[in-house]
């Protein structure tokens, strides 16, 4: 490799990378801000979910409508207590459709229009279906009113969708649902994806106490057992105390939030893609990679995905011939030289890197702020496309925390629940059920 590329990758690189002293430093900035934030003076917002934990012993069949930051998924959940639930049918669809037919996450859509197409999907999926309530998980800020009402405070993850901010969103979806003759579907929970992820650990883990997202956009929520018990929502995207990097300035400042969830902007799904196309940019525009040719895509914005960081970051051949394949069919750029893929290899890992330390830097700030001293066992759930499908991803996170907490490492369990933030919504329903 010439000696500019390596220097200019090592520079990238002490960039990124964050070492064991700041993940500490960033651990306690944490804790002041949830400090700050009980008290409404923080970047995290601390939001009151006026929700317990279940005791596992909940039972039922709910409708559980998980609305994330790019699909909608239906499910019809049993819970069987001990623990256990079955998920009887499913269906899932995207709010963006890839060819450009609709999209419900645009300025030009309204809320009305976004819940009647809701409404329309769970129409057609109750047909043969039954379930007397539903649980809905809206993966956004919210003020939550009382379990089953929440009005969003602001969108997140770059929606725009009008007519949505400041509304009650149970109120809509219920509007949207007697549109369609479904007015006898009670809405039961509303609740926040992080909520659901932990509720669903928690479901057959007493020891669950976090629950996490790092999907298209990322959250953590923690129950609080201080007066009055329940659980908070961090809203931890929007924490702003790492080091920045000038991509992650010029990311922001392209962004439809400028200034805002600049965690989540640093470790999520929605922006990873983005965050490595502007490192390629940068470094092609140097005549770095690709003999100094730009190709066409690398101009617009978000055109790799997190699915395609995962190939880059994955592809384990001699030639990286996989790397080879994405460039040639995607961005037309053939024939690449090897080295030219080794540095997109080392671009992706360096960036999903530091998603991870980023993300387990905030589980070690939680954990010490409600077990310093780590005296009791703790499960962080955990869900999202970062966690499910981006190789390696939740080892970093673990080997953080064993570098930071050594042997009491082995008291943290971060576990995968698998669609935990939507099983959560019908856990949730049952828990209102209950009461
Ligand atoms: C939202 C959170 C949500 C997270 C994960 C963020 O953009 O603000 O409410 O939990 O995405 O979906």
């Amino acid at each position: 490799m010439a000696k500019l590329l390596t220097q200019k990758l090592e520079q990238l690189q002490n960039a990124f990378y964050l070492s064991a002293e700041q993940v500490r430093e960033i651990a306690e900035k944490l804790q002041t801000e949830m400090t700050g934030g009980l008290s409404g003076q923080s970047s995290l917002q601390m939001l009151p979910t006026f929700m317990q934990l279940p005791a596992g012993s909940e039972t039922g069949t709910f409708l559980a409508v998980d609305f994330g930051g790019t699909n909608v998924r239906l499910q019809l959940v049993e819970l069987l207590g001990q623990g256990q639930y079955a998920v009887k049918k499913q269906h899932s669809c995207r709010l963006k459709d890839p060819s450009g037919r609709y999209d419900f996450t645009a300025r030009e859509t309204t809320g009305e229009a976004l819940f009647d197409f809701l409404a329309g999907q769970i129409a057609s999926f109750m047909e043969d279906a039954c379930a007397a309530s539903l649980g809905l998980t809206f993966s956004f800020p919210c003020r939550q009113l009382a379990a089953n009402k929440a009005v969003l405070l602001h969108w997140t993850k770059e929606f725009q969708t009008s007519a949505v901010i400041g509304r009650e969103i149970m109120s809509l979806l219920s509007a949207a649902l007697a549109g369609r003759g479904l007015a006898w579907l009670q809405p039961a929970a509303l609740i926040n994806d992080t909520t659901g992820t932990l509720l669903t650990a928690a479901y057959s883990n007493p020891h669950a106490d976090i629950g996490s997202i790092c999907g298209t956009g990322h959250n953590t929520c923690y129950f609080e057992a201080k007066a009055p018990a329940m659980i908070i929502n961090m809203e931890a995207g929007n924490f702003k105390h790492f080091p920045l990097t000038k991509y992650d300035r010029l990311l922001d400042s392209n962004s439809r939030q400028p200034g805002a969830q600049l965690l989540e902007k640093a470790v999520a799904g929605r922006y990873l893609g983005e965050i490595c196309r502007l490192i390629l940019l940068d470094m092609v525009e140097q005549g770095l990679l690709f003999r100094g040719k730009i190709p066409a895509l690398l101009r617009q914005q978000q055109t790799i995905d997190t699915s395609e960081l995962a190939l880059l970051a994955a592809d384990d051949t001699p030639s990286l011939l996989h790397i080879d394949r994405w460039l040639a069919a995607k961005h037309n750029i053939y024939p690449t030289t090897l080295t030219d893929r080794q540095v997109l290899k080392k671009i992706a890992l360096t960036v999903i890197l530091r998603s991870a330390r980023l993300v387990g830097a905030t589980y070690i700030g939680i954990l010490q702020q409600l077990d310093p001293g780590l005296q009791r066992p703790h499960v962080i759930g955990l869900d999202g496309s970062l966690f499910e499908k981006m190789p390696g991803y939740l080892a970093k996170v673990q080997e953080l925390l064993q570098e930071i907490f050594k042997d009491k490492a082995e008291r943290i369990s971060p576990v995968l629940t698998g669609s935990g933030s939507g099983i959560g919504a019908a856990i949730a329903a049952a828990v209102c059920a209950d009461k």
